[in-house]
């Protein structure tokens, strides 16, 4: 990377922690209020206890405020978490601490684009819930320095934010804001707002992903979408007010979520990797 890259890199980073540090000390509180962020978290943990069970040692890789930490820990699993934002980290801390959960997980200040500080070969698992792989800025390097922190068989299990959402197609291009239908579609680094800051994202599409992490030595075992037919969290308003309705598309998204072809668009995609 040019000095100049390297500059704007770590601008963005920079900015991506002062805008998830400010969000941090409401952020937990809000998702779990959320029943579409619920509905993610449950599939994407639901995926990891597929592959690991109580005992497997799991690396959560942007782990926030800790709410997968503290789930994971309580079934018995020791997990490591990882953070960019020290305010998210602390969070994290705080909710293990409150709840007697110390033996069993621990968070660190660490970007996922730093995790090489990390002992190799040391995980069964690593984990990355609602997207903070979007945030890195070069997912090749991560996708490398996931695959060594696993040993041999080891999985990965990520819900990634996607590039072709239909419920943006449709909430956006009725009002005619095709500009904004076309922020997934922008390659690099995206300025996302975030309350006011700026959060750097990555859109890749599921065939992007698998790509990426087969040159680093991982294979697909499962791809589905996530929110295809169920809207996106921030239209959490609408499901909380059609309780009903959220069911139906929930029980939609996890049928028709899996089918070839439109497993690939949606809000989230909820991806299973192993390392053979
Ligand atoms: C949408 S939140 C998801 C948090 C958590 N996984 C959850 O399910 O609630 C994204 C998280 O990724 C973290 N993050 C952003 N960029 C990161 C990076 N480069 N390395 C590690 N964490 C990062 C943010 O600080 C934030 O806590």
């Amino acid at each position: 990377m040019g000095a100049a890259a390297m500059v704007l890199t770590a601008q963005a980073l920079a900015e991506t922690r002062r805008a998830f540090d400010a969000v941090a000390p409401t952020y937990g509180a809000a998702n779990d209020a959320n029943p579409v962020i619920r509905m993610m978290r449950a599939r994407t943990m639901a995926a990891l206890r597929r592959h690991v069970h109580p005992g497997a040692r799991v690396l959560d890789l942007g782990c926030g405020p800790g709410p997968d930490l503290v789930a994971l820990a309580k079934l018995g699993y020791d997990v490591t978490g990882v953070d960019w934002s020290p305010e998210m980290v602390e969070r994290a801390n705080e909710a293990i601490r409150a709840r007697g959960l110390e033996r069993n997980a621990r968070a660190h200040v660490l970007g996922i684009h730093e995790i090489d500080r990390l002992p190799a070969g040391s995980w069964q698992a690593a984990y990355s819930d609602l997207g903070p792989l979007n945030c890195v800025p070069d997912l090749p390097a991560a996708a490398r320095a996931i695959a060594s922190r696993l040993q041999p068989g080891g999985v990965l299990v990520a819900s990634v934010i996607g590039r072709s959402c239909p419920w943006e197609w449709l909430i956006y291009g009725l009002r005619g804001e095709w500009s904004r239908v076309g922020v997934r579609y922008q390659r690099g680094f995206v300025p996302v707002p975030l309350e006011g800051a700026t959060v750097w994202t990555h859109y890749f599409s599921p065939s992007e992903c698998i790509q990426v992490f087969a040159s680093a030595g991982f294979q697909l075992v499962r791809i589905r979408a996530l929110g295809l037919t169920v809207p996106p969290p921030y239209l959490d308003a609408f499901c909380r007010r059609n309780p009903g309705v959220l069911r139906a598309l929930t029980r939609v998204d996890d049928v028709v979520g899996r089918w070839p072809g439109v497993r690939h668009w949606g809000d989230h995609f909820l991806i299973e990797l192993v390392r053979p």
